[in-house]
């Protein structure tokens, strides 16, 4: 808005000056070029004692017009680029920030490849940190190849200041560390802000969002419809099975739709970037994705049972998030519930019945930020209303 006023006085400015110098040229032109008109004095002889040099016709033509021709030039140049300058400044600063922000996307990238790739994998597509997880006393207690998320729909999930808290503060009792210099990191305001310009260039569209949450289910719907029907053996014949049980689990009729939830709630695609679970299941993130791989994770790492981080597959008893067993006491209706999956907590902001947000966790149906520089930007939805309804349904049955 500020800069739509200060582009239009600007360009105000420019047409005031543009129309004083055009009419006060006109005037010049009408009462000074009298074609034929003597000059004033051109009667009187030359004095005796002057220098015989060029006379007074001679400099008062030849040299005189010369010289009043190039101040002609001369004045006319700066009168057209002072009113250049104001009408074309706009269009300008609005370039050079632009600028500015493709040098930040590239000062990002740098950066990212130096401070993040190693565990969030090239272009923030996802990979592993390894994390030693220790007790309440520094003592080790599990050494875990923890899943670092896709990156490539964050900005769906939470608006810019949150990434960067995040990025700041990192994710403590993760393996995300504190890269801002508020968190203790090496960052600065600026170089932290460079990160998330870039982040934003690696953002998917809505449809690619689409297919890495439908591709995330597939897995688990290989194995339901495997163990309905172990005669199926043709992958084209296993893959329509899958594409069937989906478009059926669907409707809140079916009796796949808490199973379908369910899918939702843990999809592993892009390293849980888009899960619930990662967040809300104890040990989801490195391993504990379900009762037969918590039990061998338990069983690799007695640590994790003595110290009391991980008592079996419990999912959704809370982790990053608090946990999501008898939420109807917090969330009366499943609309209200499915709403606050929508959109996700803002720091101070209350929610459901009572809680305060933390900002921390993410809204999974899209968003539209309101950008400096660029503008209004819609960010990809994650899930669609009905699939938000799933999981709800699925939480509300635990
Ligand atoms: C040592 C490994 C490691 C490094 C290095 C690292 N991260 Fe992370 N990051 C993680 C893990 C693991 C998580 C997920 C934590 C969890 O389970 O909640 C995470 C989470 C995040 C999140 C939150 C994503 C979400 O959807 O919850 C953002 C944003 C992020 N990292 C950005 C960065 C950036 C930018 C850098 C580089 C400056 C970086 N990370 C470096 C391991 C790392
Ligand atoms: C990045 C971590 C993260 C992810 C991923 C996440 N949540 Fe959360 N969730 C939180 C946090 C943190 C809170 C607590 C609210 C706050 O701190 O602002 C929360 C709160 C909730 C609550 C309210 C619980 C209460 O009683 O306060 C519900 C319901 C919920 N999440 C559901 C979901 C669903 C459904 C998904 C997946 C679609 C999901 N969450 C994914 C972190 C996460």
């Amino acid at each position: 808005m500020t800069a739509l006023i200060l582009a239009n006085t600007q360009r105000t400015v420019g047409w005031v000056i543009a129309s004083i110098v055009l009419v006060g040229m006109g005037t010049y032109i009408l009462f000074s070029f009298r074609i034929g008109k003597r000059e004033v004095g051109s009667e009187i002889d030359l004095a005796p004692n002057r220098v015989p040099h060029a006379d007074d016709d001679e400099l008062e033509t030849r040299f005189l017009d010369r010289n009043l021709a190039w101040s002609l030039v001369t004045l006319t140049i700066v009168s057209l680029i002072l009113p250049l300058y104001w009408l074309m400044e706009p269009a300008r600063q609005d370039n050079a920030a632009r600028d500015w922000v493709s040098r930040f996307e590239t000062r990002g990238a740098r950066n990212f490849e130096e401070a993040c790739v190693s565990c969030h994998g090239p272009g923030g597509t996802g990979g592993v940190a390894s994390y030693t997880i220790t007790d309440v006393d520094g003592g080790f207690v599990a050494q875990v190849e923890w899943k670092a998320p896709a990156l490539t729909t964050v900005l769906s999930r939470f608006d810019e200041s949150e990434v960067r808290n995040i990025l700041n503060y990192g994710r403590p009792g993760t393996p995300m560390p504190a890269w801002g210099l508020p968190g203790g990191g090496p960052f600065t305001t600026q170089q932290v802000h460079q990160l998330v310009v870039y982040l934003r260039s690696i953002q998917l569209t809505p449809e690619e969002a689409a297919d890495q949450i439908l591709g995330g289910l597939r897995p688990g719907v290989r194995k339901i419809v495997r163990s309905a029907d172990p005669g199926l053996a043709d992958s084209a014949d296993v893959d329509a099975a899958i594409d069937a049980w989906l478009a059926g689990a669907a409707d809140p009729s079916s009796p796949d739709y808490l199973a379908y939830g369910e899918l939702l709630f843990n999809n592993p695609a892009a390293q849980g970037a888009n899960a619930c679970a990662r967040c809300h299941t104890p040990g989801f993130s490195y391993g504990a994705s379900d009762a037969e791989a918590t039990a061998d994770l338990m069983a690799e790492w007695p640590g994790l049972v003595e110290a009391g981080v991980l008592t079996g597959y419990q999912p959704a008893t809370g982790h990053v998030g608090p946990s999501l067993k008898g939420i109807e006491t917090h969330f009366p209706t499943a609309g209200g519930q499915e709403g606050f999956v929508s959109t996700g907590s803002e720091i101070g902001t209350g929610y459901g019945n009572a809680r305060s947000g933390t900002g921390g966790m993410p809204g999974f149906g899209g968003r539209i930020d309101e950008l400096k520089v660029i503008g209004t930007v819609d960010r990809s939805r994650i899930l669609t209303p009905e699939q938000i309804a799933a999981i709800v349904a699925y939480e509300r049955s635990l």
